[in-house]
């Protein structure tokens, strides 16, 4: 199957260091802008309970969560502490031009 590409930002949206939440379908995502100039993308919603992790605190490559500090991996979606124990998803984000292009999931 064809891999799917849509247009979630600009590159300049997201300074470094940032994360913003953008919304593509149903699904709630939060693009990352890693210190070095690396994109990430990862389920915007806490894996816990209902908190967008945008609001949340973007530090080594983990972000927390506002509600109840659990953290986790934006690279792997991996939750790293309780009292989230699920992973949340992470989608290919890649940048093209000056656009932020994630891959939708198959
Ligand atoms: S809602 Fe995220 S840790 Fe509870």
């Amino acid at each position: 199957m064809a891999e799917t590409w849509v247009r979630v930002a600009a590159a300049a949206d997201i300074a470094e260091g940032n994360v913003m939440a953008v919304r593509v379908g149903e699904r709630e995502i939060a693009l990352y802008h890693l210190p070095g100039g690396d994109y990430r993308a990862t389920d915007n919603i806490c894996s816990h309970e209902y908190a967008q992790l945008s609001d949340g605190w973007l530090e080594n490559g983990e972000i927390e969560c506002p509600l109840h500090a659990a953290r986790f991996d934006v690279c792997t979606g991996k939750a790293l502490c309780a009292p989230a124990e699920k992973d949340i998803a992470v989608f290919e984000v890649k940048l093209q031009g000056a656009d932020l292009m994630l891959k939708l999931p198959g």
